[in-house]
């Protein structure tokens, strides 16, 4: 098959993520692999994505799922060679597959060669200078610069034992570098070419918006006196969404213009939605992770005033949308669905009573999934889905603590569970060792005793099953897919789709009409041939919490 020449794909690309370490293990060590990515290449193909995004498979000692990076121009040993990165990547494109690869430009971990080099050379050294240091305050420096906390819990100043200190907005074990170090700039212009070099297609930019930061201040400003980094819109936050990234992006984008077809980004920038095109703008990444779906409930209002913003703002700054439900930080969306509020902030609340909350209800929780699903596939632009949504898996809540690995279980312990539960090794086998993630019992994260029950060899070509499902949505699309417009249908909706009510009804170019139900209420069934629905119909009833494509 081959890739189609396209240099606008990622405008309107189904974009599926793979989280190397929990998606297929060759080898049996129980984490997953490269090689074990290209043995399911098949599956991806089948599915019908157009590319893959491919969470960190550097060499790390996973302090933070990989995001932990020890070296960007390598890949782990336990996951593989660069061969065999060349031979996933050749396989993918084989089978029209696009590749985006995962850069992490914050920070580096800790086993990071400057990093050693660093704590080797001490203070004032050009090394120090590549991450950012300083002085504890008091007499032998025995506290720290300030009394910020990290994104994990706990302070995000670590001592180094001859009175400095440095700073991590992550884990410990994951410095932050110091981007007015051209240096650091330079490495990371290499790393791009080094990815580009080898045939990658794109780059997902990891915390884009963290790069630049202003430490000058004299105290540094207390936590208390630190606003909110969403809430500031003028890129004055001395930690992040500053003006310098404009600079540090737009040197980047020479480098992927130098290739044909350019390289194509997105940036991870949890950034007011005001400010988010300034990552998106052509003359910087190209495109931006819009997270305001898998921020809301599943709500008719919430999900028509996101639609509505996001198609504004792109039209503005002609970056294309991005549409996102899940990924490896957030819990599943099916779990959120099925939570009595409806998932709202992105069911931390649920995780941070320890995942064990008789209330969710996953049949519920599945049945809006697939509804938000279709909804979103049918929307202008490009869609991003997480590895075992196909199958509609839940998160797992059943970890044991000792089996748990996100560095936020330990930064708080006994209060926030983590991302674990989103990043349960994959199962492709009812009846097999590790549910067929390898070919031994290994899995470097429990699976729960029902995995099995969503296992892909359970679905595949089971009419109505999660995966059918998203296989003819993905067919359907790329056959319908035309201009990036849309018409909201109101009034033929009926009464139920006016502003306040339960039904979202709109129309694409060529007749592509989507209509979901967000209500648990049937409602009529607008006119027009049935292409597909996401729960079984009534006669002429849209039945509840559903989404219908027609064509008219
Ligand atoms: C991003 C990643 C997350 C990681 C963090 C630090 O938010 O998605 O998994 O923990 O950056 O690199």
């Amino acid at each position: 098959m081959g890739l189609a020449p396209d240099k606008d794909w990622w405008r309107h690309a189904v974009v599926y993520q793979v989280y190397p370490r929990s998606f297929a293990d060759s080898d049996g060590d129980g984490i997953g692999d490269l090689r074990g990515v290209t043995s399911r290449v098949d599956h991806l193909r089948r599915l019908g994505v157009d590319a893959v995004w491919l969470s960190p498979f550097y060499p790390s000692a996973l302090a933070d799922g990989g995001y932990d990076v020890d070296d960007h121009r390598a890949v782990d040993p336990r996951l593989g060679t660069l061969d065999d990165f060349d031979t996933m990547l050749a396989t993918l494109h084989d089978a029209g597959i696009r590749v985006i690869v995962d850069i992490v430009p914050n920070h580096t971990s800790d086993r990071h060669e400057w990093f050693r080099a660093a704590l080797a050379a001490g203070p004032g050294s050009p090394e120090r200078d590549r991450y950012i240091f300083r002085d504890g305050l008091g007499p032998n420096g025995e506290q720290p610069p300030s009394d910020w906390q990290c994104m994990f819990g706990g302070p995000a100043w670590e001592p180094v034992g001859d009175g400095q200190w440095y700073l991590h907005l992550f884990a410990i074990e994951q410095p932050d570098l110091n981007w007015s170090n051209p240096e650091v700039r330079e490495d990371f212009l290499k790393t791009l070419r080094f990815w580009a070099d080898r045939g990658v297609d794109g780059f997902r930019v990891d915390v884009a918006h963290h790069l630049a930061k202003d430490l000058s201040g004299d105290p540094l400003p207390s936590a208390a006196e630190l606003p909110l980094l969403h809430e500031v819109v003028d890129g004055t936050h001395p930690l992040g969404d500053r003006e310098e990234l404009t600079e540090i992006y737009a040197d980047w984008r020479e480098v992927f213009n130098a290739y044909s077809p350019p390289r194509a980004a997105v940036a991870e920038a949890w950034v007011a939605p005001t400010r988010r095109h300034r990552y998106a703008q052509p003359t910087g990444l190209g495109q931006a992770f819009n997270f305001d779906l898998l921020q809301a409930s599943f709500d008719a209002s919430e999900f028509r005033e996101i639609v509505d913003r996001n198609l504004a703002a792109t039209a503005e700054t002609g970056s294309s949308n991005t549409w996102v439900l899940s990924n490896h930080d957030v819990v599943r969306h099916v779990t959120r669905y099925g939570l009595p509020d409806g998932g709202r902030d992105l069911g931390r609340g649920w995780l941070l009573s320890g995942g064990v909350t008789p209330d969710v209800d996953p049949v519920r929780g599945l049945r809006r999934a697939r509804a938000a699903t279709m909804l979103l596939l049918a929307l202008p632009g490009s869609a991003y889905l997480y590895q075992g949504e196909e199958l509609g898996l839940v998160e797992v809540a059943e970890i044991d603590d000792d089996a748990r690995q996100d560095p936020t279980f330990f930064r708080s312990p006994g209060v926030d569970v983590g991302r674990d539960g989103c990043r349960v090794p994959l199962p492709w086998a009812a009846g097999a060792p590790s549910y067929g993630f390898g070919p031994g019992p290994a899995s470097h994260l429990p699976q729960p005793e029902w995995w099995g029950e969503l296992a892909v060899d359970r679905q595949d070509g089971v009419p109505g099953s999660t995966l059918e499902l998203y296989r003819a949505a993905l067919r359907l699309r790329r056959e319908l897919q035309g201009a990036e417009e849309l018409t909201w249908l109101d009034a033929e909706a009926g009464e139920a789709a006016a502003p306040g009510g339960t039904v979202l009804a709109f129309e694409r170019p060529g007749g592509w009409v989507s209509v979901t139900n967000f209500g648990s209420a049937g409602v009529p069934l607008p006119a027009g041939e049935v292409l597909l629905s996401s729960s079984d119909l009534g006669d002429g009833v849209l039945p509840g919490e559903t989404t219908v494509w027609l064509r008219r």
